[in-house]
C-alpha cells in the first residue's frame, strides 16, 4: 500500500502482512491517518473527514492512496489493485486495476473496510436514532430490498409530517386525509419490524458468543428491539396514535421509533456499565457485525481497530487477539500509542504480523513482514 500526501504523511510504503498491521507511535504522529487512507480504499471516502480536500497534506495539490486487495472469495488466487486521487478543485477519482469507475457506489461493497474507533461510543451514549441506523446499515449492505421499503417508508413519514403540520397551522383537521398515507406505511411498517427482529435474533447469538470470549463469561449482556407496536398491530396502532398525532404535529408511532435495548445484566449499558464494560461491548458490537457480514457477504471485512486499547485490561487485549487470530477474520489493521503492547499479545497468541514505528519523520518498518500484501 502506497500514500502520496495524505494527510501528514508525504511518502509511505507499507509492504502489509495478510493478517495483522500494526501502527505503532505517539499521538498525533499518523497512527489514525494510515487507517483512515484503508478506508478510503475500501469505501471511497475517508472515515472522518467528509471532505475530500481536506485530506490532501497541507500546501500540497492532490494526494494519492493506492493499495492492492487479495480476493478471498473462492475465485483463486487474484488480486485488485485499487487507487484512489483526490487532486484540489476536481472530482475524486478512483480506480481498479487500471479503469476509472464513473460511479462510485459501484465500489462500495466490493471490499468491506470496518473501522472500529473510540467515537463508536456514541452507539452506546446517543438517543435512539444513532441504533436504528446501525441497525438499518447493517441489514442494508446484504438486503437492498429492505433499504428500498425502508426508504418509502422513510419518504411516506414526511409527508405524513407535513400534513399533520398543515393541519395544526391551518387549524383543521381531516382523518380522512391520513389514510392513504396510513394504508401505504402499514406494509412497509410491518415488514421492516419483521426484518429486525430476524436480524436481531441472527445476530444475537453471535454477538454473544464474541463478547463471552473477550470478557470469558464474566459478564452478561445483551440486546433487543425495543419497539412500542406489536407486529400485525401498526394499522391500529396508527389510528390511536392520532390524537397525540394531532397535537404534536408529527407521526408519533412506527418502525422510525424502534431503538435497540443495551443491556448489562438487567440494566441498561449506558447508565451502569464501566468504561471498560461499554468498550467491550461495542468491540463485540462490531466484531460480531463483521463476521454477520461475512456470512451473509461471503468476503471477510478488513478490520480497522483505532486505538481501542485503552481502558481495556490486559486480559480482553489478549483474548481479542485470539478471537482475531480465528480464519472468520480478514486483514486486520491496529494503531497504539504502546510500543510493544501489540506485538507481545500477537506473539503470545502466535499471529503472523507486521508492525510499524510511526513518528513525525516517518513510518518505519519493525518487523519484517512474514507475507506479502493486501491491499
Ligand atoms: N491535510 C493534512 N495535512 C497535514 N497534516 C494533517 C492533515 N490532516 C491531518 N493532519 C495531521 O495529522 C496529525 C494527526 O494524525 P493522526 O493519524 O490522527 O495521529 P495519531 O497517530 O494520533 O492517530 C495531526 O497532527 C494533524 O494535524
Ligand atoms: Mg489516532
Amino acid at each position: 500500500m502506497q500514500l502520496l500526501d495524505f494527510k501528514n504523511h508525504e511518502e509511505v510504503e507499507l509492504d502489509l502482512c495478510p493478517q495483522v498491521n500494526c501502527l505503532l507511535g505517539d499521538n498525533g504522529t499518523g497512527k489514525t491517518n494510515v487507517l483512515d487512507a484503508v478506508h478510503y480504499l475500501g469505501n471511497a471516502k475517508g472515515y472522518f473527514n467528509p471532505i475530500d480536500s481536506q485530506n490532501i497534506r497541507h500546501g500540497r495539490e492532490a494526494f494519492l492512496v493506492e493499495g492492492a486487495f487479495a480476493l478471498d472469495d473462492g475465485a483463486g488466487e487474484q488480486t485488485d489493485r485499487v487507487a484512489c486521487a483526490v487532486a484540489k478543485g476536481q472530482k475524486k477519482l478512483l480506480k481498479r486495476n487500471g479503469k476509472a469507475y464513473s460511479k462510485l457506489a459501484d465500489h462500495v461493497g466490493r471490499y468491506p473496510v470496518v473501522m472500529i474507533a473510540p467515537a463508536d461510543a456514541e452507539l452506546i451514549l446517543d438517543g435512539s436514532e444513532v441504533r436504528r441506523k446501525w441497525m438499518d446499515m447493517v441489514i442494508s449492505q446484504y438486503d437492498r430490498p429492505y433499504l428500498d421499503r425502508l426508504m418509502q417508508y422513510q419518504h411516506l413519514v414526511q409527508q405524513r409530517n407535513n400534513l399533520l403540520r398543515f393541519f395544526a397551522e391551518n387549524r383543521v383537521w381531516d382523518e380522512g386525509q391520513l389514510e392513504p398515507w396510513d394504508e401505504r406505511m402499514v406494509p412497509l411498517a410491518e415488514s421492516i419490524a419483521a426484518e429486525r427482529a430476524r436480524f436481531l435474533a441472527e445476530f444475537t447469538p453471535e454477538f454473544d458468543r464474541i463478547h463471552t470470549s473477550l470478557c470469558k463469561g464474566r459478564e452478561s449482556v445483551g440486546m433487543s428491539l425495543s419497539t412500542k407496536v406489536k407486529s400485525g398491530e401498526f394499522g391500529k396502532a396508527l389510528v390511536e396514535a392520532r390524537e397525540d398525532d394531532r397535537r404534536l404535529r408529527r407521526s408519533t408511532v412506527g418502525v422510525h421509533k424502534d431503538d435497540v435495548l443495551f443491556r448489562i445484566g438487567d440494566h441498561p449499558l449506558k447508565r451502569f456499565g464501566s468504561q471498560g464494560q461499554q468498550k467491550t461491548f461495542l468491540l463485540a458490537l462490531r466484531l460480531a457485525q463483521v463476521e454477520h457480514l461475512a456470512r451473509r457477504v461471503g468476503r471477510r471485512p478488513i478490520l480497522l481497530l483505532d486505538d481501542i486499547f485503552d481502558k481495556i485490561d490486559a486480559h480482553r487485549a489478549g483474548a481479542l487477539m485470539s478471537t482475531l487470530a480465528g480464519e472468520r477474520f480478514g486483514q486486520v489493521f491496529i494503531s497504539d500509542t504502546d510500543p510493544e503492547r501489540i506485538p507481545a499479545l500477537l506473539r503470545d497468541a502466535e499471529v503472523p504480523f507486521a508492525a510499524w514505528h510511526v513518528t513525525q519523520d516517518g513510518v518505519v518498518a519493525i518487523t519484517e513482514p512474514s507475507n506479502t500484501s493486501t491491499p
